[in-house]
Order: structure tokens, then sequence, then C-alpha cells
């Protein structure tokens, strides 16, 4: 765990423009000065993320947030209320002071508040706002632990911060309020049924059409939301049927990974390796991404993943997302 020496040295490379991962609640960010558009870039060229894919600007409170913002509408206000410092990010109209490059040329930018006590800390001694996509190569399994960071970079170009393993796992909710509908860009952690609470009206979501809109379409497309991400370098495919598992097996040519909840595990012999899963949503969330880079650090031809199947929820609804895009 890291300690105030630390801390204060995140901080001294923050302000030399430099790169610090930090945890969050959610994964760890790849954090930098959000008001440089030098560090910025350093974030794109260290992450290998495509230019026209915009950052999340993170900040420790409201009075931050407002202040990369050009407008903060009462609906904002009763959000970060209820959910900050939690996972609910807000796209919002951007103020004059966040570069350009950040998000990626548009007029909305993305803010939140963390739920980690070291990543409000790096920010309240920083002093100012930071950019924070997560932490790994883009298109790779986000990490969720420092461990997992380190994996990728060396401390020259990133300096961790390590505030052990992430509670939540998975990303937060991208909620776009830049317009009449309020847009959840990605499912996350925050419910859309809680937004809606709070709004007192409906949100649009990825996969549930608003009026004439059929479900299973798509009414929002948000850079970095669509495409291949998450994903190991080994293929990945979803089973739902645990019968069909024994013939996958067999068919495959060299040693394969096996993710698979309880209730639904099946014995796995070596050479191949058997990854258990919890059974309740928030747990698998947690566990996911490390289950799925172990699999991958297993080095197998395949990563066969059995999926859960009472899934009626929103968390398993952003698991699910997670999953097909790592399976592409
Ligand atoms: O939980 C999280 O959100 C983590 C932690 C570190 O805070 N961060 C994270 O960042 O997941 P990243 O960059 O891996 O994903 C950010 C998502 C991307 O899908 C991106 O396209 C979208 O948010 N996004 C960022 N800024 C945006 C903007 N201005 N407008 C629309 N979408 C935006
Ligand atoms: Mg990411």
């Amino acid at each position: 765990m890291a300690d105030n020496a630390d801390l204060e040295k995140a901080v001294e490379r923050l302000r030399a423009g430099g790169l610090v991962a930090f945890p969050t609640e959610t994964v760890y960010g790849l954090g930098a000065d959000a008001l440089s558009e030098a560090a910025v870039a350093r974030v794109f060229r260290v992450k290998g993320r495509p230019a026209d894919n915009p950052m999340i600007v993170h900040v420790c409170d409201e009075a931050m947030a407002r202040e990369v913002v050009r407008e903060w509408p009462e609906v904002a206000g009763r959000l970060a209320e209820r959910f900050w410092p939690g996972p609910l990010t807000l796209v919002l109209p951007k103020a004059e002071c966040v570069p350009g490059i950040v998000t990626a040329g548009g007029a909305g930018v993305a803010v939140r508040v963390p739920d980690h006590p070291l990543a409000l800390a790096l920010i309240e001694s920083f002093g100012g706002p930071i950019v924070g996509p997560s932490a790994n190569p883009a298109g790779y399994i986000s990490p969720t632990a420092a461990d997992h960071v380190r994996a990728h970079f060396d401390e020259a170009a990133v300096y961790v911060l390590d505030g052990g393993p992430c509670q939540a796992g998975i990303e937060s909710t991208v909620l776009d309020l830049m317009g009449e509908e309020a847009l959840v860009l990605r499912r996350g952690v925050a419910e859309p049924e809680e937004i809606e609470a709070v709004l007192g009206r409906r949100v649009v979501l990825p996969d549930r059409g608003v009026g004439d809109g059929e479900p299973g379409e798509s009414p929002v497309a948000s850079p970095g939301v669509v495409g291949p991400h998450y994903r190991p370098r080994a293929p990945v495919v979803l089973i739902e049927d645990v019968m069909t598992l024994g013939q996958r097996i067999a068919d495959s040519e060299g040693r394969v990974a096996i993710i698979s909840p309880p209730g639904r595990q099946v014995r796995v012999r070596p050479p191949h390796l058997g990854i258990g899963m919890p059974g309740l949503a928030r747990g698998y969330a947690r566990k996911l991404y490390s289950a799925l880079r172990e699999a991958d650090d297993f080095e197998p031809v395949l990563i066969i993943v059995v999926t859960p199947m009472l899934t009626d929820s929103p968390i398993w609804d952003a698991v699910r997302d997670r999953l097909k895009r790592a399976a592409g």
C-alpha cells in the first residue's frame, strides 16, 4: 500500500507532466495533468490509444468538476449528490480550460469523482483535475491491481500508486447529459434504475431502444464503447451450454483455460486450467478482469468462458457487455 512519501512522489510526477497510475473503486487509472496538452498526449502515446477516443477527467469534488465544465445543470448536481464519490461519469459541455485533446475534439467532457481515498488524496494534493483512462495498453484487459499495471509499464514511464485490489472491478457507467435525453454510453457499476430514480425519467441504454427503437438496436454510439476491447491475447469464446464444453476442449489443439461460475463448474484436468468464479454479480464483476488475466498468462490456445445462468440485473448487463467484447 502506498504511503505519504509515495503520494508526494506521485504528485511530483504529475507536476512534471509525468504519468501516475492510481487506484479507484472500479479499475486503475492512468493519471496525468488534465489541463496540460503535453501530459495528456503522453498518456495517449503510452497507452497506444487512438486519438479519437476521449478520456475521463477525474476530480476530487463537485467544485472541481464545475471548473472543467461550461454548464452545470441542476440534474448534474442531483446525480453528483447521489453518486459521488462513485462509479458514475457525467458528460457535460466542456470548459475552455480543458484542452481539446482530452475530449478528442468533442464539445463534451466526461467527469467523475472516484471513490478511493488514494485517488482523492492524489487529486487534492495535486490541486487539479487528472485524466484517467484505464491503465492498460489500448484494447487489453483493464487492471484491477497494481501488479496488473506494472506488468505493462515500467517505473520510469508510469509511477504506480498501490491501493490494493479494486472493489468494483469493472468500469464506471458513462452518462451523456449533453442532449435532450440522458444517454448511457457505457454500462457500468452505477445502475440505470438508480440513475432514473434520481432523474425522474428514463435513460437511453446502449441495448434498449427509445420510442420506436427496437431492443438490441444501438441508439447510442461513443468512441471507445464500440469495437474490440477488454481483449486477452488468446482468443475467447463464450459458451452457454456446459454440455458442449468437453467437445470444445477435445477440439482445441493445445491447452485451454476455462472460466466457470459456481454450479456450472466442470472438472478440469491438466494440462488445462480451470478458474472458478463467484456466483453473485458484484463478486463476479470484481474478479472478472483478474480471472481473464490469469487465463491469458497461462498462454492457452483458447479461453473458454462458461457464462453464468441467472444474470438478470444491471451489473450482469455490464459484465455481459465486457465478456462479449472480450470475445469480439
Ligand atoms: O471506471 C472508470 O471509468 C475508469 C477509472 C479509471 O475511472 N476509467 C475508464 O476510462 O474506464 P477509459 O478511458 O478506459 O474509458 C472511458 C470511456 C471510453 O469508452 C470513452 O470513449 C468514454 O468513456 N468517454 C470519455 N470521454 C468522453 C466524452 N467526452 N464523451 C463521450 N464519451 C467519453
Ligand atoms: Mg479502458
